[in-house]
């Protein structure tokens, strides 16, 4: 969607709001697939009195976005300078900050805990989304507040973490809250000690996930008790694609774009993974991955 109208583009000039026209989805997300829009910073009552909609980008990097030209704006967070701030074992951490990058910071001041999410690609308001986890340990373990703004209430809150239930890649959030920061208390371990940590996790990604390839990361959610890449492998479905769309060959819970994958491809492929898994294993696999489609 783009903002024609050049009051309403003159009125978010006077908001300090940075409008981009025709920026591509295609760019900014790690599938690198998906259609056109504005891209728009914090104006949600602005667009709101106008009737535009709107949706909340994060890092891109868990979302699948259909071709063409999109319905909404899209705002992202500028990330404020410095995104992570330290006090003793809390850390306060903007959405917007890079994940890897608030795990190596704090591991650099001796705050441990997240080394399982090293090599998560996206922003710390994406991995709250979603309890982002790997390697047995999850994010929402270690929330203490989150500030965020609420759609439905048209406000800014604050929740304590027990307010938040945080489970298996789901959270207790409304689909359309954006995260705005959060406050994260870490156990206190020493730099090198973490560092080990960080390195082995690293090592076990590197050899089980197609790193330097456009993917979501994983498409489906594991069943109770089961991995859908293993499943998915066991049907014998790697290497399996709808145009450029492809079941990777090294983990088939990773799709990737080989080339020019549109939207169309991958969501084929996905139903076709997903329907030869319900009736080999009997089981319905849950998306992992996010979805825009109008
Ligand atoms: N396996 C296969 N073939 C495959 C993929 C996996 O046989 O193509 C087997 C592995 O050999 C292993 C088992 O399945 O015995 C589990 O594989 P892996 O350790 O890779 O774990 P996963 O269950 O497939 C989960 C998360 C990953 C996370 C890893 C490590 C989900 C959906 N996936 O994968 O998270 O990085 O564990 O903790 O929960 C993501 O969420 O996007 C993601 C990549």
């Amino acid at each position: 969607m783009r903002i024609e109208d050049p009051k309403l583009a003159a009125g978010f000039l006077e908001l300090g709001v940075q409008l981009q026209h025709g920026a591509s989805l295609c760019d900014l997300t790690s599938l690198g697939i998906g259609g056109t829009t504005d891209l728009l910073p914090d104006l949600l009552n602005l667009l709101d009195a106008q009737g535009i909609p709107h949706k909340f980008l994060g890092g891109g990097s868990n979302l699948l976005v259909e071709d063409d030209e999109l319905p909404w704006v899209v705002l992202q967070l500028a990330a404020p300078r410095p995104d992570i701030v330290l006090e003793g074992n809390f850390a306060h951490v903007d959405a917007a900050a890079d994940l890897g990058r608030t795990v190596t910071y704090c591991a650099k001041n001796d705050l441990g805990g997240m080394e399982g999410l090293i090599g998560v690609p996206g922003t710390v308001g994406g991995a709250l989304r979603m309890n982002a986890g790997a390697y047995g340990m999850q994010i929402g373990t270690y929330v203490r507040e989150v500030k965020l703004y609420r759609s439905a209430a048209r406000k800014i809150e604050t929740l304590r973490g027990d307010q938040i239930s945080f489970e298996y890649r789901h959270t207790s959030f409304a689909p359309d809250d954006m995260m705005l920061s959060v406050k994260l208390e870490l156990p206190s371990k020493p730099y090198p000690e973490i560092l080990k940590g960080i390195r082995i996790c690293n090592e076990k990604r590197r050899a089980s996930q197609p790193l330097g390839q456009k993917s979501a990361g994983c498409i489906f959610k594991n069943p109770p008790g089961a991995s859908a890449g293993r499943m998915i492998d066991e049907l014998g479905l790697k290497s399996l694609s709808v145009g450029d769309a492809r079941v990777n060959d090294r983990h088939a819970n990773f799709f990737v774009n080989a080339g020019r994958a549109s939207a169309k491809d991958m969501l084929a492929l996905i139903s076709d993974v997903r329907e030869r898994v319900r009736k080999s294993f009997g089981v319905i696999l849950e998306f992992e991955v996010v979805v825009w489609n109008a």
